[in-house]
C-alpha cells in the first residue's frame, strides 16, 4: 500500500537534485562568461578557475547568498550593478553558485 508513495518521494527528491546542480551549473556560466564585465576579471574563486585581485577574494570571503544578491544587484565600490545586464533569475543562480561552492552563509 505505502509503495507508491516512497516510489513519489524518491521521485521527487530526484527531480530536486537535478534542478539544484543544474542551478549550480547556471551559475557558473554567468560566473565566467555571461556577467559582463566578468566576474573573473575581478574576483578569485577557485571552483571558477578564476584568480582576479581587483576585488575581494571570495574564496575567503565565503558570502551568503543575499549578500551576492545584494552586490550583483546594486554594485558595491567599483564593483558594477548587473541588475540592467542580467536578470533577477541569473542573478539568483550567480548567487546560488558563488555561496554554494565557498560554502557561505553558514
Ligand atoms: C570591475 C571589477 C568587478 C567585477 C566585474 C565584479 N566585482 Fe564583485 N567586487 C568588486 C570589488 C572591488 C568589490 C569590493 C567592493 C567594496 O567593498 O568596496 C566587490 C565585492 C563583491 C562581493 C562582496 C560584497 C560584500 O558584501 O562585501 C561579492 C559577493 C561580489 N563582489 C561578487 C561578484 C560577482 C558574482 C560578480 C559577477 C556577476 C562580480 N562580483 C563582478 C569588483 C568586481
Amino acid at each position: 500500500m505505502r509503495k507508491p508513495a516512497v516510489l513519489l518521494a524518491l521521485t521527487l527528491m530526484g527531480f530536486a537534485s537535478l534542478v539544484y546542480a543544474d542551478e549550480t551549473e547556471k551559475g557558473k556560466e554567468i560566473f565566467t562568461q555571461v556577467a559582463q564585465p566578468s566576474c573573473i576579471i575581478c574576483h578569485t574563486l577557485a571552483d571558477a578557475g578564476s584568480a582576479g585581485a581587483i576585488g575581494p577574494d571570495l574564496d575567503d570571503l565565503k558570502p551568503s547568498r543575499e549578500q551576492v544578491i545584494n552586490a550583483v544587484t546594486s554594485g558595491v565600490g567599483v564593483m558594477p550593478a548587473f541588475n540592467e545586464s542580467l536578470s533577477t533569475e541569473q542573478i539568483n543562480a550567480v548567487a546560488h553558485y558563488v555561496s554554494t561552492v565557498t560554502g557561505g552563509g553558514k
